[in-house]
């Protein structure tokens, strides 16, 4: 997968050449560039905001070096993100849909925004997704783009050694928050591991997940579980 991101502040997406991401970036998995969006200015003092129209407080990044860095950077096969509070919220159903793209370029606003021309021009060539990490306000969609890739790149085909660790991990395919998880020692302080998960009982302790599972989302998540179809639940699952 091709990346695109552009921002003013490109140092902010340093941590992309860490962890796993790194390594994906390295292996040739995801082919990430990050872009100064000054890059695209044409005056002296590189300039990339201007005052509201209308009035109002702050400053909306001005529309011609957005414009000169989408036509530098778009090709035929490019979806334009742009992180925003006003955006779609952000789910794992999300990263999933950008995870089968082939080329995306991320546009990280500052100030109030981007003016709306930018993205308005932008859907008449490409699709265009605007992403909410949630109810808050950051004060740019660099950190939002961090969190972004890295959902998205943990599902790129190879990244994760194990694919198993996919299937049952929170907001996969059961819809559920994952059990809790234990490692050694069995005794530590006062507290142990429960017993089923040494008893090498793989029913019983893919049971005992399902259980603590449907608990533990039932206790933190019930929009989760009211969102489940009848069918996502056995007999067992009744009980619980
Ligand atoms: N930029 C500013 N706030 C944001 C948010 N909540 N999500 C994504 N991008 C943002």
């Amino acid at each position: 997968m091709r990346v695109d991101v552009v921002t003013i502040f490109p140092e902010y997406l340093a941590p992309l050449d860490l962890s796993l991401v790194g390594k994906a970036r390295a292996a040739g998995t995801l082919d990430l560039a990050v872009h100064d969006l000054r890059t695209w200015t044409s005056d002296v003092h590189r300039t990339v905001d201007d005052s509201p129209y209308g009035g109002g407080p702050g400053m909306v990044m001005r529309p011609e070096p957005w414009g000169q860095a989408l036509d530098a950077l778009a090709g035929p096969h490019t979806r334009l993100v742009v992180p925003s509070p006003v955006g779609a919220p952000f789910t794992q159903a999300t990263a999933h849909a950008l995870a089968a793209e082939q080329h995306l370029i991320f546009a990280c606003g500052r100030y109030e925004g981007i003016d709306q021309r930018v993205l308005d021009h932008a859907a008449t060539r490409m699709p265009v997704s605007e992403i909410s990490l949630g109810d808050y306000v950051l004060f740019g969609g660099e950190v939002a783009v961090l969190v972004i890739l890295e959902a998205v790149t943990r599902l790129l085909p190879g990244v994760l050694g194990n694919a198993d660790s996919l299937a049952e991990e929170s907001h996969g395919p059961a819809g559920l928050l994952e059990a809790p998880v234990y490692t050694k020692p069995a005794q530590w302080r006062d507290l142990s591991v429960p017993d089923v998960l040494r008893s090498g009982d793989h029913g019983r302790i893919a049971r005992w997940r399902r259980d603590e599972a449907l608990l533990r989302t039932a206790r933190r998540r019930p929009d989760l579980l009211a969102a489940l179809p009848p069918e996502a639940f056995d007999k067992r699952d009744r009980a619980t």
